[in-house]
């Protein structure tokens, strides 16, 4: 196994246009680490990556808050040896492991993100431009492959290669598709306005999984609109490329109308976007989005899918009872089942949909009851969760069992009132798919 320095190599995890990434782990304390690795030479490029490690190692120093990957050791020179045996110099840097990885793949590959968990991310990147600009700083490459996810899923703001403490830059810095206009054009460009353009550009594609523009630049069909002046029609143009179906609410165009100005000057400032209504608009809470990415992070690796469409609009809504054909509580005897079954209880059953494990189901129902500040009790051995609804007098206990259908392995939710009353339960049952469809995506459709 590699090692350099105290830390000994994993796995890799990312490749940037000037490093390599590698998972490690601190001999000393067994500690995770992300370790970012360039080659040292004596050529332009080497010297010039030499100067984005010693930026970067510099402006980490100086900067701590949970929302930037955490600085946890560096070195300008260690020998690595590589897979021919021969001695490669190279520099590292050491960073606090960002164990869900890349904004990026959860935008490029999940479901569009839902207004309110938009606007809990994007407090968090406006919380740590604002932090930023406290210290002095620009990062001058926002975007969703440098926006990491560590533990809980809390933002990480990583790459601080190129961040600056100049307040006006001449060098052409960033990716293109998030670059502000004037640093596009090779202008002198204050940095702290072009962060504000690059964070619009992560708001429009959170809430709609697709680009605002290419370049923001005369040539560009969409961005030429916006440097018009014709906003409406920019939208227009948009919902029309995604069949009219996307509905933008008027705080959310005018707050990225802002933020996308062409003027710098005329571009809304930290403050101003702090106190722009859509930011005062309801947010998910960090424990929403703890479930709601656990369930994407699954579906990235594949291991759910969502609804089949023909299979919902068949089996309509939260039919009662369609469970009958032949389902079985998941992971749980039939022979339990039967002793538990209850005629009269009737059972409310949703939709059937393609999970690979019952685990997703609980969790959606344990998220629900946690969201709702319902008492609850997951079971041990089966797919199962315990409830206790109370409701002004009414009281129900419920329970809420995952069932698996044995022609094709799809499962659904059951609630099934053990005691108390009946109508209370069914209020739950359709509260919780409501909650479902409002957060997890398409499941329960
Ligand atoms: N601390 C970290 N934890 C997890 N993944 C990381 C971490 N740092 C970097 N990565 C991964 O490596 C990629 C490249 O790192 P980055 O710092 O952006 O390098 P570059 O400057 O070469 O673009 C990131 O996009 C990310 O996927
Ligand atoms: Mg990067």
């Amino acid at each position: 196994m590699t090692t350099i320095g105290n830390y000994k190599f994993v796995r890799k995890i990312g490749t940037g246009g000037f490093s390599k990434v590698m998972l490690a782990e601190d001999i000393r304390t067994g500690e995770k680490v992300a370790l970012k690795i360039m080659k040292n030479s004596g050529s332009k490029q080497g010297l010039y990556r030499k100067s984005l490690f010693e930026n970067e190692v510099a402006v980490l120093k100086e900067l701590e808050l949970n929302t930037i990957l955490k600085l946890k050791g560096s070195s300008p020179h260690e020998l690595l040896i590589d897979p021919n045996g021969k001695e490669v110099d190279i520099n590292y840097i050491a960073l606090e492991y960002a164990q869900y990885g890349e904004l990026f793949d959860y935008v490029a590959k999940g479901e569009k993100f839902s207004e309110k968990t938009t606007r809990f991310f994007f407090n968090q990147i406006i919380k740590t431009l604002e932090y930023m600009a406290s210290k002095g700083y620009s990062h001058r490459d926002i975007k969703p492959e440098n926006l990491l996810f560590g533990s809980d899923f809390t933002l990480k703001f990583a790459d601080f290669g190129f961040a600056t403490k100049s307040e006006r830059c001449t060098q052409r810095r960033g990716t293109f598709g998030y670059m502000a206009p004037e640093v596009l054009a090779n202008k002198p460009y204050n940095p702290r306005k072009a962060d504000i353009f690059s964070a619009a550009v992560i708001l429009f594609i959170m809430t709609t999984k697709h680009c605002p523009f290419i370049k923001a630049e005369h040539g560009d069909k969409y961005y030429n609109l916006v440097m018009k002046g014709q906003l409406d029609k920019f939208w227009e143009l948009h919902q029309n490329s995604n069949d009219g179906t996307e509905e933008f609410s008027e705080d959310f165009k005018d707050l990225i109308n802002g933020m996308l100005q062409a003027n710098p000057k005329a571009r809304l400032s930290l403050d101003a976007i702090k106190n722009h209504p859509w930011m005062k608009g309801p947010m998910a809470k960090a424990e929403d989005i703890k479930f709601e990415f656990r369930l994407r992070k699954k579906i990235l690796e594949g291991n759910i899918e969502t609804t089949d469409p023909k299979e919902s609009s068949q089996s309509s809504g939260c039919s009662q009872n369609s469970s009958s054909d032949s389902a079985t509580n998941e992971d749980s005897d039939q022979s339990e089942n039967a002793e538990m079954a209850d005629e009269e209880s009737e059972p409310l059953v949703s939709d059937y949909v393609s999970v690979v494990d019952g685990d997703i189901l609980v969790d959606a129902v344990t998220w629900y009851c946690t969201a709702k500040k319902i008492s609850h009790i997951k079971s041990p051995d089966f797919y199962r969760v315990n409830i206790k609804v109370d409701e002004g007098d009414k009281r129900a206990n419920i329970e809420v069992n995952i069932l698996r259908r044995k022609k094709d392995g799809k499962r659904a939710v059951e609630f099934k009132t053990l005691s108390g009353s009946k109508a209370l339960c069914s209020y739950a049952f359709t509260d919780f798919l409501e909650f479902s469809r409002n957060h997890l995506y398409e499941l329960f459709n």
